[in-house]
């Protein structure tokens, strides 16, 4: 499923986020960046080891050995994958005050393209940030990531973003939560 939005693109498709050819792919790391599960760990699998040079790189010298924050976000080389950058983003862990819990997701998407927007970057992969290991209820994370990424390209010139469901499943949650929100734009 696709839409064009401005100009721009939001594609929704299944698929394996290493094997993407957009110049960024967007990892849902934890706060430590030194790998994981997930995503996370497939993504370091695959850009080799140099990726978690450059994550111990910027931990060092940009959070001055702190963790990332949730709904932060940094980049670094792809290295071994196809894409050019990898942007780290820590998305929260399910449990607590939902509305709070939602602006922290959106914020991952937003601070994301931030630092897509600071490298010239025109195409990006994002994974289902928060709906694996940290519990995020699939429907509820979907509404969020769509309407922020339909906002963000609304307001910016920006390219290409493809949505990179692991699942026929998970597919089907996020283009339902399109489709509705396509439909609730129709009749504002
Ligand atoms: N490509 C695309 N999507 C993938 C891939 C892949 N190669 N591998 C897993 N997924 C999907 C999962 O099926 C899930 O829908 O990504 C979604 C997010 O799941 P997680 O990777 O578990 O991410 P998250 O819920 O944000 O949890 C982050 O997991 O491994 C750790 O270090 C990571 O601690 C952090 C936590």
């Amino acid at each position: 499923m696709k839409v064009d939005v401005n100009g721009s693109s939001m594609e929704l498709k299944v698929g394996d986020i290493t094997k993407q050819k957009t110049d960024a792919v967007v990892n849902a790391a934890n706060g430590t960046l030194m790998g994981g599960g997930g995503v996370d760990g497939a993504i370091h699998k695959a850009a080799g080891k140099e990726l978690l040079e450059a994550c111990k790189w910027i931990r060092d010298h940009e959070l001055n050995g702190e963790q990332l924050s949730t709904g932060q976000a940094v980049i670094t080389e792809a290295f071994q994958l196809p894409a050019s950058w990898v942007i780290h983003t820590v998305g929260p862990v399910w449990g607590g005050e939902e509305e709070k819990l939602k602006a922290l997701l959106a914020d991952c998407y937003r601070n994301s393209f931030k630092c897509a927007m600071e490298k010239g970057i025109k195409s990006i992969s994002f994974p289902s940030i928060s709906t694996g290991v940290y519990r995020f209820p699939i429907d509820l994370a979907a509404q969020v990531a769509l309407t922020t990424i339909m906002e963000f390209l609304q307001r910016n010139d920006f390219g290409q973003v493809v949505m990179t469901l692991f699942s026929d499943k998970d597919y089907e949650v996020y283009a339902t939560a399109l489709q509705r929100l396509l439909d609730n734009e129709g009749e504002n």
